[in-house]
C-alpha cells in the first residue's frame, strides 16, 4: 500500500441519549447557529432535546437547508452567521444539513466570493468556524470526514469540496433518532454507503490487507442488516449497526493508502443536477454499469469481490464476474432501489449531457487508473438505460 497519513478528529458519541453530550462539547459561552432542514427534528424528538442540551447559549435557528443543500439557502445562513457573530456551527439532521454546515462555517470568514470554495474544491480556505453534527440519517459519512457537496439550482451545479478545517469537531450518533426515517431514506443510505465502500475497495490490488477485510465486511453488514433495518426500523440493534457501518465506510479508514475510483459518485453528481434524482438512487443506476464497463481493469478485484463478498467461488472467472455484478445490482432493486434511467423517467440522451458536463469540468480522467474518459462516461450511461 502507499504511505499515508490517517487523521480523523473527529469525536464520537454514539448511543442512546448521547445528545446530551452537546452540553460538554459546546464551550458555555458558544454563541450557537443551529442549522437544519425541513422539519423532521421537530417531529421526532430530536430538536427538544438538542434545545434542552444547549441550555443557555445563545442561539440563533436556521431551518430549511433542503436535501442536496444549496448554495443560495445557505448563503442566507451564512449572513445571519456574520450578524449574528456566531462562533459555532451545530448541525442537526442529515448529510445535507451536515454538508450545508461545513460550507457556512468555512463561508462565513472567507474573503472572497464564498462559491469559490466550491469551484476550487476548497482550495483557498484558510480558516472556518468550529463545528458539530448531530446525524439522524445514516448514509453520507459526513458526520466524520471533511467532505462537503452543495447544489446550486440556479446554475444546474452539483459541487463538492473537502478541507481539514471542516471535520465536525464531533458527532453524535444516536440510532434512535433515525426510527423515523421514511424507507425510502433508509434505502438511499444504506445503498449510499454501500457504493462509498466501493469506490474505495472496487479497484486493483493495493497490498492492503486490512482495508481490503475491513470494507469487505462493511459490504457484508450492509447486505445483512440493511434489508433487516428497512422490515424493522425500530430495532435498535440493526439500525444501530447500519449507523457504525455508514460512518465506517466513509470516514478515511478503508480508503488510507489504496486506489480510489469515486467515478460513480461524479458522474452520480451529474445526474443530480440535471434530473433532481436522490444521491443514492443516481449510484445504484451506475454502479453496475460501471462494474460492467471496466469489468476488465477491474478484474482481479470483483473475483475478489465475488468470492468475499457473494461466496461465489464455482464456474469460470467470467461468469463468477458476471454473477457479481448482477448480485450488486439485485440488491440495490432489492432495497428499493431501481438501477435504470428508465425507471426514473431519464432518456438515455442524458449520456452524452453528463459526458459534456464532465468534460467541461475537466473531469476527463476519472476512476482509479483516469481511464474513465467523456467517452467511457457515456458508453456506462447507454448501458445504464
Ligand atoms: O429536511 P428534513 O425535514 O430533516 O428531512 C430530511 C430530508 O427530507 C429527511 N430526514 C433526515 N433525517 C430524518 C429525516 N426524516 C425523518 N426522520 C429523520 N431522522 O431525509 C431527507 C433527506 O435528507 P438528506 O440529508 O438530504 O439525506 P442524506 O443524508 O442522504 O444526504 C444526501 C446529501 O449528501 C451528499 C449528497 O450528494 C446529498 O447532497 N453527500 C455527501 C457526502 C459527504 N459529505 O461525504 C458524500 C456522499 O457521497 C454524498 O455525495
Ligand atoms: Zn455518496
Amino acid at each position: 500500500m502507499d504511505n499515508f497519513t490517517f487523521h480523523n478528529p473527529t469525536r464520537l458519541h454514539f448511543g442512546r441519549g448521547q445528545i446530551a453530550a452537546l452540553n460538554t462539547e459546546l464551550p458555555a459561552d458558544a454563541r450557537v447557529l443551529l442549522l437544519a432542514g425541513g422539519g423532521s427534528i421537530k417531529q421526532n424528538g430530536v430538536y427538544a432535546q438538542v434545545k434542552a442540551a444547549l441550555g443557555t447559549r445563545p442561539t440563533v435557528e436556521f431551518f430549511g437547508v433542503e436535501a442536496n443543500p444549496d448554495f443560495d439557502t445557505l448563503m442566507r445562513a451564512v449572513e445571519i452567521a456574520r450578524r449574528e457573530k456566531s462562533d459555532w456551527i451545530l448541525a442537526v439532521g442529515g448529510g445535507s444539513v451536515l454538508d450545508g454546515a461545513k460550507f457556512v462555517a468555512a463561508a462565513v470568514p472567507y474573503a472572497g466570493d464564498p462559491w469559490e470554495i466550491l469551484t476550487q474544491r476548497g482550495a483557498g480556505i484558510k480558516a472556518a468556524l468550529p463545528l458539530g453534527a448531530v446525524l439522524t440519517l445514516p448514509a453520507t459519512g459526513s458526520e466524520a470526514n471533511s467532505f462537503s457537496v452543495i447544489s446550486r439550482r440556479a446554475q444546474q451545479e452539483k459541487l463538492a469540496f473537502g478541507h481539514p478545517l471542516v471535520f465536525p469537531r464531533f458527532s453524535v450518533l444516536d440510532p434512535e433518532t433515525t426510527f423515523s426515517l421514511p424507507p425510502r431514506q433508509v434505502a438511499n443510505g444504506i445503498g449510499d454507503a454501500f457504493c462509498h465502500v466501493m469506490e474505495q475497495y472496487l479497484t486493483y490490488p493495493a497490498d492492503a490487507a486490512v482495508q481490503d477485510r475491513f470494507a469487505e465486511s462493511i459490504l457484508r453488514i450492509l447486505i445483512e442488516v440493511g434489508p433487516k433495518t428497512l422490515a424493522q426500523p425500530t430495532d435498535y440493534t440493526a439500525r444501530a449497526d447500519l449507523v457504525w457501518a455508514a460512518t465506517w465506510a466513509l470516514n478515511g479508514a478503508i480508503g488510507a493508502g489504496v486506489p480510489q475510483d469515486w467515478a460513480t459518485h461524479m458522474i452520480g453528481h451529474e445526474l443530480t443536477a440535471l434530473h433532481g434524482l436522490d444521491h443514492a438512487r443516481t449510484l445504484a443506476i451506475v454502479l453496475p454499469s460501471l462494474l460492467q464497463v471496466q469489468r476488465k481493469a477491474k478484474r482481479e478485484k470483483l473475483l475478489q469481490y465475488a468470492e468475499r463478498v457473494w461466496d461465489l467461488r464455482d464456474g469460470t472467472e467470467d461468469a463468477r464476474i458476471d454473477t457479481a455484478i448482477k448480485r450488486t445490482r439485485q440488491f440495490y432493486e432489492s432495497i428499493g432501489i431501481p438501477t435504470r434511467l428508465s425507471d426514473y423517467n431519464v432518456s438515455a440522451d442524458t449520456a452524452s449531457a453528463v459526458a459534456r458536463r464532465l468534460e467541461a469540468r475537466g473531469m476527463v480522467q476519472l476512476g482509479e487508473r483516469g481511464d474513465i474518459t467523456p467517452a467511457v462516461v457515456e458508453a456506462i450511461l447507454r448501458l445504464a438505460a
